[in-house]
């Protein structure tokens, strides 16, 4: 159980780290887009390990760190790397960089993924704006005792992922000539992927895309009135979408492909989401 405390440690420490930086956005960037913390100027880095209470993630790609600075004329914190709940992390530990983030000043989360196509519409490479999510039956960050310094006991849902951000994202795409879907973001847990029924049953209740991240730390960011845009990056279509295994190996290397496109769409949003 994390105490109020902890993160008061936490972002004390993060804060001693990252010097008169005061980073607006924090950007947790998914499979394959963990370059771009590369390309952030005037940055501060500090690995998970080196911050009190922080959990160290164990996914393949994921550095675990935070790189602070500006990015896209913007000023970020960036997350390499994140926690998963197929890592053994509770939803609140994969939350708990948001309400550290928070409790720093941050006040929008950018969120990217990789995920799997269940839009039979969408193709290997596609980009997509999350416009919501489901998560019917796994773990949120917000059980147990509800801390109001963070946020209220019931927290409203309606709009977790940002219209107006939503907005920004679409008229960036459109400048950028990038094809942008959209669609819903069905949470499981993991680390197996989904049996081809999940993902039929996923579709039928209007997902577009499944994935193992990202919904824990958009409700939390919620819970604490940080605002969303969200995009996940479709590296397969979802089980039994095709007539072929799914495998961790082409999740990555698609990734990889893409990075380029999502990074520069990424960026340009950034600008944007200021106020
Ligand atoms: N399912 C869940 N998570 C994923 C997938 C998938 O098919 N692809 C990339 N992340």
């Amino acid at each position: 159980m994390l105490t109020y405390e902890n993160y008061i440690e936490s972002t004390e420490a993060l804060r001693n780290r990252i010097g008169g930086r005061s980073p607006h956005t924090l950007l947790i960037l998914g499979s394959g887009l963990g370059y771009l913390a590369d390309e952030i100027e005037d940055a501060a880095v500090i690995p998970y390990g080196e911050l009190p209470h922080f959990p160290v993630s164990t996914a393949p790609d994921h550095k675990g760190r935070f790189v602070c600075g500006r990015l896209g004329g913007a000023e970020v914190l960036a997350m390499q790397g994140r926690f998963h709940l197929y890592e053994g992390y509770s939803a609140q530990q994969a939350a708990y960089p948001v309400r550290v983030a928070r409790l720093l000043g941050v006040s929008s989360l950018l969120v990217t993924n990789a995920c799997g196509g269940v839009n039979r519409a969408f193709h290997v490479g596609d980009l997509m704006l999350i416009t919501d999510h489901l998560k019917l039956f796994d773990p949120t960050p917000l059980s147990g005792p509800n801390d109001e310094r963070f946020g209220p006991r019931f927290p409203d849902m309606t709009y977790a992922y940002d219209p107006a951000y939503q907005e920004v994202a679409r008229r960036k795409a459109q400048a950028l000539s990038v094809t942008l879907r959209e669609g819903i973001y069905c949470f499981f847990p993991g680390p197996q992927f989904e049996t081809p029924a999940e993902v039929r049953a996923a579709r039928l209740l209007g997902a577009s895309a499944v994935g193992m991240s990202t919904v824990p730390e958009v409700i939390a960011a919620n819970h604490c009135g940080i605002r969303v845009l969200g995009f996940s990056l479709v590296t397969n279509m979802a089980a039994g979408v095709l007539p072929q295994r799914l495998s961790g190996t082409d999740v990555t290397a698609a990734a990889e492909k893409a990075k380029h496109g999502f990074g520069t769409l990424v960026r340009a949003c950034l600008a944007d989401m200021k106020e």
